[in-house]
Order: C-alpha cells, then structure tokens, then sequence
C-alpha cells in the first residue's frame, strides 16, 4: 500500500520550515532527500562499525567488508546484473562515465573514431567524452531531439559508420523528462557490434531496470538521486568488457602485486576501486535502494505520473507558461519559463515562499541552445510530493506573474 502520511515521516526535512513557509521540495532531479533509514543506517556505522574494508583481520575491518559486499550484492539485484563483479562503485554517475571515457578511450578509441551521444545529455554525458576525443583525436556525434523533446533516433542509422566505438546515450533527461527508447539505441548499435552505455542517474530512482534484458553494455547513476548519500554511485559493465578495460585510478585494493618494476592488478570489481572507497556511502546507497524497493517501483511511478499529469493541467489552466519536455513518455520532471519572467526572478520568489525549485542551465547548456533561451525554471517530482504542494507552486506562479508582468 502507497501511504503517503507514513512515507513523508520517513523525511524529516520536509517536515520544515524556510522563511516561515512551510517546505516544498521540488527539486528532486539535483538530489532526493534522503529518509530515516538512511540516515540512520549510516550514523549506526559511524557508531558502531567504523573500519577500513579489505584491510584487515580483525573483527571490525571484516564485517565492514562484509557489509560493503552486502551493499554491492543489493545493487546487483536492483539492476538485475548478472553477476557482482560487474557492480563497481564510483563516486556517482560523473564519476563512472569519467571511468568509462578513460578506461573504454585507452583500449579502443584512437584516431578518427567516433562516440555517438545525445543532444539532450547534461554535462557529464559530454565533457568526458570531448576530452577522450581532444586526447585521441576522435570525433563526438550527436543524435538531435525536436522540440517536442523526442530524440530523432532513426538520424542514429546515418550517425553509425564503421568507426563508431561506443553509443552513450541519458535514459531519462534532467530537464525535459523524456524517457528515452534505449531498448531501440541498443539494438540499432548492438546490429553493427558497438557497446551502449546508458546514463541512468534520472531513472533508477522512477522505473525498474534490468541490465541484462536491457542487454546495455555499461549502466552509471548515482546514489544521491536515489534517496541514498551523496559522495558515491556505480559503474555497471558487462564482465568481457571489464575484463578488457585497463584501470582508471591507481592505488591501494586495485592491485595484485606491486614492486618498482611492475604492477598486477586485482581482479574484478577491484580493479576499478581505487584507495579507500566510500564504504560507508555505500552501505547507505544499499539502504536507500532498500527503502525504494519497500515502497515498489511501480507504485513509485504510479504516484509520479499523477503529480506530473496534475501539475501539467493545472499550469495550461494558468496559461502564459511554456512547458519544455512534452514527450509522451516522460518522468515527473517539469521544466518551464512564465512568459516575459527571468527564470532566476522566478527562482527567487518561489524561495521566498519555501519552493524549492532548479533555476538556470540543470547543467545541460546544449538543451537551453536547443530552445534558445538562457535558462530555465525546473520543477522535478518526487513520490513524497502531494498536489497541495503543486497548488501552492501554481499560486506561487500566480504571484510572480502579478509582480513581473
Ligand atoms: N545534477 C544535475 C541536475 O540537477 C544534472 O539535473
């Protein structure tokens, strides 16, 4: 049973005050709020477990190792990933698509190779590819959307030559909300052998995933979307590829055998975990997961669409609103500007009544040059939001129309 009074206590946060309004938290697509559990499975650690994993044999250090391969074994089974060798923690999903442009660049990229990504892409999705393509010489593609929000994927078939090495492609875009056809993306690349990353850092946390029948190649999000701490995320890939990619950090635990002479590394998924990693952090992604697996993705996305689907209603019953990211398939992501009004205006009365909205480029300029505008005014939906908290956004947007236009 979805019971949204007993979910919202699970959030202390929400249950405050700013500038004597009480909270409305809209900006779940930078990061979630993070419940109890959480919390507390994290502060307990702290407490009463603290000890580096894979250093030592004294009780401590072993259950914390216990506990740190507990946590990759729940995301295992979160993605469905085949096995846990597979399941690399990063710090989140910057961080893995940072690994995979190195690692993925160093083995198979050289000159005048191609990477095909999306013009919906937020940054992290982009720079590390133009810097593996600066270093190699290689050349960044682009699959463009329309102004609906849709991507034009049968552009991707034109897109895809002989030197295509890899597709990395957002599931589900930070401002426009669309869920993006990657069961299509991954067939058309997998026709002509070339691997498919999928950036899940706006989907984990709204619909299930299963990497094997998505059948995607590499998978990245981070925690802190999903409810659970920031400072950690993952790097999904299959074993063959692994197995392939030379490491990204070197340090302590990604090795095998170090002298002055050579170095061996360690094997699977510790070859890509250098130094101490955030052990604890990943304990609490575990629990986070836990905690979205307690509620169900499917009531999770239930929820979502009727916040989504109310918010759109009541914004065209106000009118002077353009709705950026109107996909038939699209997450509870609203992106908008009020005719004649600066997003950052916008931003600032909202805060003044306790809104808490993203204002500006959510880190995706391409998008905003999509649409030729400066910015925009996000409103990204979480389950725990209720429609009281729409209304009061729509009468907020009432307000700020009356004073700016
Ligand atoms: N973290 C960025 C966002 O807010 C990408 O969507």
């Amino acid at each position: 049973m979805f019971d949204l009074d007993t979910i919202r206590k699970d959030f202390p946060v929400l249950q405050q005050k700013v500038h004597g309004k009480p909270l409305v938290y809209f900006d779940n697509g930078a990061t979630t709020q993070k419940p109890r559990q959480v919390a507390q499975a994290i502060n307990d650690y702290y407490e009463k477990k603290n000890s580096s994993i894979h250093r030592g044999v004294h009780f401590l250090s072993s259950q914390a190792t216990i506990e740190y391969e507990n946590a990759r074994e729940t995301v295992r089974n979160y993605i469905s990933a085949r096995d846990k060798a597979e399941v690399i923690f990063t710090s989140g999903a910057t961080g893995s698509l940072n690994l995979l442009a190195f690692s993925f660049g160093e083995k198979f990229v050289k000159e005048g190779d191609e990477i095909i990504v999306t013009e919906m892409e937020h940054h992290a999705n982009i720079v590390p590819w133009q810097l593996l393509c600066s270093r190699k010489k290689a050349i960044l593609k682009v699959i463009p959307f329309n102004d609906t929000g849709d991507l034009e994927i049968e552009k991707l078939d034109e897109l895809i030559t002989e030197k295509t090495r890899l597709v990395s492609v957002i599931h589900t875009s930070n401002v426009l909300g669309t869920i993006n056809p990657v069961e299509k993306i991954i067939e058309k690349a997998h026709n002509k052998n070339i691997p498919v990353c999928i950036d899940a850092a706006q989907s984990i946390q709204h619909m299930p995933i299963d990497v094997q029948k998505l059948d995607c190649d590499f998978l990245v999000f981070s925690a802190h979307k999903a409810y659970g701490p920031t400072g950690i995320g993952v790097f999904y890939g299959k074993e063959e590829y692994l197995k392939q990619l030379p490491p990204y950090q070197g340090g302590g635990d990604m090795v095998d055998k170090v002298s002055f002479e050579t170095t061996t590394f360690n094997q699977l998924p510790f070859k890509f975990e250098a130094g101490t990693t955030n052990y604890i952090g990943a304990v609490g992604m575990a629990e986070g997961l836990k905690y979205i697996q307690s509620i169900g993705l499917n009531n999770i996305a239930k929820q979502e669409y009727e916040l989504l689907t109310y918010a759109k209603r009541k914004f065209e019953a106000i009118g002077g609103i353009t709705i950026y990211g109107n996909s038939a398939t699209k997450t509870s992501i609203l992106s908008f500007l009020i005719d004649g009004v600066h997003p950052l205006d916008a931003g600032m009365v909202f805060d003044k009544l306790g809104i808490a909205v993203r204002t500006g480029t959510h880190c995706a300029q391409p998008i905003m040059q999509h649409f030729g505008v400066d910015g925009m005014i996000r409103a990204s939906l979480s389950f725990y939001n209720t429609k009281e908290e729409i209304d009061y956004l729509c009468r907020g947007i009432e307000q700020v129309k009356m004073m700016f236009t």
